[in-house]
């Protein structure tokens, strides 16, 4: 697991989005969720899946989620924004989680939204501790999905619905690396969708809604060329979080949709009363 923190690590990632907000001619007094969206939404179709997933999710102000894999927490703070739910995230970087909260002070939500480091693997939380959760595009880096989602299921309530927002493998392989996620096979671990479901059933979860995205994430991606020569990268963007290799990692993301290498699913699963 050390080379996925390693890969999710940029040193002094809270500076650097900052620097990029400036050089953008933002307002620190005045930044919005949205003005952070290109760097703190670092999943398939952004915002635009957060908001989809908002709706799915039916959370109630209520409620206490868990988001498992937060990565900065601009899902995160999307969703205590608009639900007024109480989130805690947590992911595996320090350095994500770092930037994660003073982004969250930033905007003033820490009443409402809690970070920690920590392993999905190895949740530090009690038992039904949490009202519902999600996890949006972590699972590619855990080889061990069984025991995420036993864990995800041992810290939700009974009935407690997990939303999943995942990149799956789907009919072809290999993978044309680096993505997004990896840099090389050793960092990713894809299951075909079927296979993905039959882990979330034997974790302790009924499948309450199974959606395939595949279609949008192609057209998310389809205007996507080959690079070449030195990328003009935007002020603010994920690039900061992965690196400056991004545009060859999305293009070979759009390579893997096209060619059925990969597949996108949304999901809702209900912890069972038993
Ligand atoms: C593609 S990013 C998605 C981040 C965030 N969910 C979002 O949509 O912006 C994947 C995230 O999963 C985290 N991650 C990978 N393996 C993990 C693990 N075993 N436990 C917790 N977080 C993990 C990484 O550190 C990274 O932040």
């Amino acid at each position: 697991m050390k080379h996925i923190h390693s890969y999710y690590s940029p040193n002094d990632l809270y500076n650097k989005i900052i620097s990029g907000l400036n050089e953008m001619g933002k307002d620190l007094s005045g930044v919005t969720l949205d003005d952070l969206q290109p760097v703190d939404e670092f999943h398939i179709r952004g915002d635009v899946a957060t908001k989809e997933l908002i709706k799915l999710a039916s959370f109630t102000p209520d409620m206490h989620i868990l988001d498992v894999g937060c990565g900065v927490g601009g899902s995160t703070r999307r969703l205590s924004h608009e639900t007024g739910c109480c989130v805690t995230g947590i992911d595996l970087s320090d350095e994500y989680i770092d930037a994660a909260e003073r982004l969250t002070r930033l905007l003033n939500m820490q009443e409402r939204v809690k970070l920690h480091a920590a392993s999905a693997l190895d949740l530090p939380f009690d038992d039904n501790a949490f009202d519902g959760a999600w996890s949006i595009q972590m699972n590619m880096n855990v080889e061990d999905k069984l025991s995420w989602l036993e864990e995800v299921c041992r810290v939700l309530k009974p009935g407690g619905r997990a939303v999943l927002y995942e990149v799956c493998g789907y009919k072809n392989t290999p993978v044309h690396f680096p993505v997004p996620w990896a840099q090389d096979s050793s960092m990713s671990f894809l299951l075909p969708p079927e296979q993905f479901s039959d882990v979330i059933r034997s974790a302790g979860f009924d499948i309450d809604v199974w959606n395939d995205k595949t279609d949008l994430a192609q057209k998310a991606f389809s205007q996507m060329t080959e690079p070449s020569g030195e990328p003009d990268l935007p002020e603010l963007g994920v690039h900061l979080l992965v690196g400056n290799d991004i545009l060859t990692k999305a293009y070979n993301l759009h390579r893997n949709l096209d060619e059925e290498r990969v597949s996108l699913i949304e999901t809702v699963a209900v912890k069972s009363d038993v």
